[in-house]
């Protein structure tokens, strides 16, 4: 069977700056380099961010492979670390200025569309160490200028923009589950950092809508959609999901389409007296300052069930996931790898939901993707990496999202995550997710299988199922 999609479907794939551009000539440190610096131990293999593609040396041959891997648009991000010199005064360096100026000009000059995201979970370390990062009103503002420097310096050739990426990822990575340098566990400031991000995104549209220099231009918001299955139809199960969609997906999502946190979170989180702090003021410009459009990371679903332990235990530590326990649900597909469910009938479900209760809000698949370990051991004879995996998981995707566009959704695009190996947070190379491998020790970077795959299905829109 063949699928086709609309002729101006946008392919493409993302990417980020701290993933590919290694630390050549940063004006500061963020927080991941900063964390590799004094505890290297907890990346995998010991690698750090020092160990990239190298994007920021090699971006005009990258960009060439992209698009023999049939890369329509791209998106990527601007270090703040990189683009601003004095992070008080945000002044900006004009050599950081001059080397994005460069790559998204190579872009547009290879047919490639250059998407923007400013912020992808890399926080300008002396914001944490001086201010506590997110959790402070002020570092909110900081973003807000460097956000506008983005917007006068690049707005003419970009016309779409993106605040954050996965703002949930930085409340729970770095404030509920350790996984993120600061590694602070504490419901209290995850909720508070919840709405200085959410804050930091509506004021970064505000000065957008100040500055933009591009009459087609747009902004929104990038978020992971992590839609959560009950364990069983029995009450408690279902009201634990309701809980974890009501965290990990509305709270953001309500914000940045509707202008407001939804209602349910918000007098939940006042009955147990940690609501965020918030001037009236703020909340209306949060109300002000909706998205233009949404991206959606999808990889998996998440199945709960209601926690064993009693809410009391928690009473004096409160933590979102006291309403609800994930479990890993026996029989179902996994990528064990990565350690995570295979469904993509959910991508479905996503559009479905989006279109039923967040009307025509333009929006895409910004990210999806197989992240897989050792991958060398798929190569060919002529050195190939045969990913077939890939491509069926990209397929089985695609073919769900189709259905659901058949349907009427407002989906526009598709981004696989990524085009080229990348390094990642602390996992580092563990998984290999590109479209284009890379040999770490070398820099060599070959088309895999599925980057043939890739250029067949965005050259002609066709799907074969
Ligand atoms: C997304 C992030 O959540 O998942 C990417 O936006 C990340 O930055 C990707 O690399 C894959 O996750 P991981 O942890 O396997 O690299």
């Amino acid at each position: 069977m063949e699928l086709k999609f609309q002729e101006n479907f946008l392919w493409g794939a993302a990417t980020s700056g701290p993933q590919t551009e290694g630390r050549f000539k940063k004006q500061h440190d963020n927080v991941f380099d900063y964390d590799f610096d004094h505890y290297q131990e907890r990346f995998w293999g010991g690698i750090g961010p020092d160990t990239a593609s190298n994007f920021f040396n090699d971006f005009r041959e990258d960009i060439k492979l992209m698009k023999a891997a049939g890369l329509k648009s791209i998106r990527t991000s601007i270090q703040w670390s990189r683009l601003i010199d004095d992070l008080e005064k945000n002044t900006v360096n004009e050599k950081a200025v001059d080397f994005y100026n460069a790559v998204i000009n190579e872009f547009i000059a290879q047919g490639i569309r250059p998407m923007i995201n400013l912020n992808h979970f890399d926080l300008p370390v002396e914001l944490l160490k001086t201010y506590g990062g997110w959790e402070s009103p002020h570092v909110v503002d900081l973003y807000a200028g460097f956000a506008a420097k983005c917007f006068a310096e690049f707005s003419d050739r970009v016309s779409d923009w993106f605040t954050f990426n996965e703002p949930m990822v930085v409340v729970e990575c770095a404030y509920l589950l350790g996984f993120h340098y600061p590694d602070i566990v504490d419901g209290k400031k995850a909720v508070q950092v919840a709405y200085h991000l959410q804050l930091a995104s509506s004021l970064a549209i505000e000065q957008y809508r100040k500055i933009n220099k591009n009459p087609e231009g747009r902004i929104g918001i990038i978020l992971n959609l992590t839609p959560s299955y009950p364990a069983a139809e029995k009450i408690e199960d279902l009201k634990a999901a309701e809980m974890a969609d009501l965290w990990q997906n509305r709270l953001f999502l309500d914000a940045s389409i509707k202008g407001e946190f939804p209602e349910e979170l918000v007098s939940l989180l006042q009955e147990e007296n940690v609501l965020w702090q918030s001037e009236a003021e703020d909340l209306k410009r949060i109300k002000e300052n909706k998205v233009d459009l949404l991206g959606v990371n999808y990889y998996h679903p998440s199945r709960v069930q209601e926690p064993e332990y009693s809410s009391d235990s928690l009473a004096q530590d409160w933590r979102p996931d006291k309403y609800y326990a994930s479990f890993n649900k026996r029989g179902v597909r996994m990528n064990a790898d990565r350690g995570w469910e295979i469904h993509p009938q959910t991508i479905y479900e996503i559009a479905k939901r989006i279109q039923e209760d967040y009307g025509n809000i333009s929006w895409f698949i910004s990210e999806n993707g197989m992240g897989v370990e050792n991958e060398e051991h798929f190569k060919d004879e002529e050195g190939q990496i045969q990913d077939d995996y890939r491509i069926i998981f990209t397929t089985e995707h695609l073919f769900w999202l189709h259905k659901a566009i058949q349907e009427g959704s407002n989906c526009f695009g598709y981004h696989v995550w990524t085009p080229i190996d990348c390094w990642s947070w602390r996992n580092s190379y563990k998984n290999r997710y590109g479209l284009i491998s890379l040999n770490i020790h070398t820099q060599v970077k070959t088309l895999k299988k599925s980057a043939y795959w890739y250029k067949n299905l965005t050259d002609s829109s066709l799907l074969q199922v």
